[in-house]
């Protein structure tokens, strides 16, 4: 049996005597090795953190597991989140595990249909609201201050002390850090998970430094970028799109602590490194997992050497959440007579 991350890194986290333990098998995610892109954009050595392998397919179950515990523990009966898809699928599953009452605000028509349909799977109160993810986190905060509800969203430190163990489980599987770290930013909370687990590693000395953090945010929703809110996000990678992140402050100083950037890519950019992902390496990511990638690749464009180095891109969510953007970003399927020849022949095989 997998055992739960919650006593594997036990002395790192949160727990009291009351804190239960358990699992739905979330953690422990593969750290692949690229075959290809590492070559061709002069990597030392560049690693894929499949996050896409956890219970509900990305890395929000790591923190999950963490606060729902906690919301279990403190006798919470409700739990509550705003997402632009992920968070409310990992927090209708972990709800449903304990039996809560699980409510999740989304943006209605920004969520890729996966997401949405595991959020009803797991039997959720699902709220598509009129709005965006900013709006959606705000009624959120609301509905936790006036009712006794647990709220899940990375503003619940639990969630954060959850995530951090994505960068144990690089430096234990690498035996020390990467030199660069390249992740999605969106409302922020795991840039400052992880760079919370780097340090906490180092400073445990499980570790001998820190990575350089990278973090890139979608163009068309890329505050901290920009310095400023941006009201009316958008971008084709939905689980990114969010104007006022929560963590601005921590990603911040991930960024500085670090001598890292927080940058944007283009939705081309990111589209084009979704691609690369699946069609060269074998990984199939959601769009906004691609933005890591899309990150080095820009970077190294730009300047940035990366030769005898080694780097991670956190790959955070599986390509299969948001099947109309695969089908649109592929070649279609060819559709032909079920005769031999006409294969035969659509495959050009002389
Ligand atoms: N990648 C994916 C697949 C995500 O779902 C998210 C965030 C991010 C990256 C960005 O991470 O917010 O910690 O900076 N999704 C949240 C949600 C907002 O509601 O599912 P972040």
């Amino acid at each position: 049996m997998k055992p739960s991350i919650l006593q594997k890194y036990s002395d790192f986290l949160p727990l009291t005597d009351n804190t239960p333990i358990y699992t739905l098998g979330e953690c422990d995610t593969p750290l692949v090795r690229s075959r290809v892109l590492e070559k061709e954009f002069g990597v030392g050595a560049l690693y894929f953190k499949l996050e896409g392998c956890n219970p509900t397919g990305s890395f929000k179950d790591r923190g999950m597991v963490m606060a729902v515990a906690k919301a279990v523990e403190e006798g919470s009966k409700a739990i509550m989140c705003a997402s632009t898809g992920n968070t409310s699928a990992s927090a209708a599953a972990y709800g449903a595990y304990w039996g809560l009452m699980t409510c999740v605000i989304v943006p209605h028509g920004n969520i890729a249909m996966g997401k949405l349909a595991q959020a009803v799977a797991y039997g959720a109160r699902v709220i598509a609201i009129d709005g965006n993810f900013d709006q959606a986190l705000s009624l959120v905060r609301q509905m936790a201050e006036k009712h006794p509800i647990a709220m899940v969203n990375s503003v619940n430190p639990n969630r954060i002390e959850g995530q951090k163990t994505g960068a144990f489980e690089i430096v234990d599987a690498l035996g020390d850090v990467p030199d660069y770290h390249f992740i999605p930013v969106g409302n922020a909370g795991n840039i400052t998970s992880y760079w919370k687990g780097y340090v906490e590693y180092n400073n445990a000395g499980k570790a001998s430094k820190r990575p350089v953090m990278m973090g890139f945010q979608a163009e068309g929703a890329a505050p901290i970028v920009k310095d400023h809110i941006v009201e009316n996000p958008e971008t084709i990678a939905t689980a990114i799109r969010i104007g006022n992140p929560a963590s601005w402050e921590k990603a911040i100083i991930a960024r500085d602590e670090s001598g890292g950037v927080i940058d944007s890519v283009t939705d081309n950019e990111i589209l084009s490194a979704y691609n690369m992902l699946a069609t060269k390496e074998g990984i199939f990511g959601e769009p906004a997992s691609a933005a890591s990638l899309a990150g080095l690749i820009k970077s190294v464009n730009g300047g940035l050497n990366l030769a005898g180095k080694t780097a991670v891109c956190i790959i955070t969510g599986n390509g299969l959440k948001d099947p109309d953007i695969a089908l649109k970003a592929a070649k279609p399927p060819i559709k032909l007579p079920s005769k031999l020849e006409a294969i035969e022949q659509s495959l050009d095989l002389g």
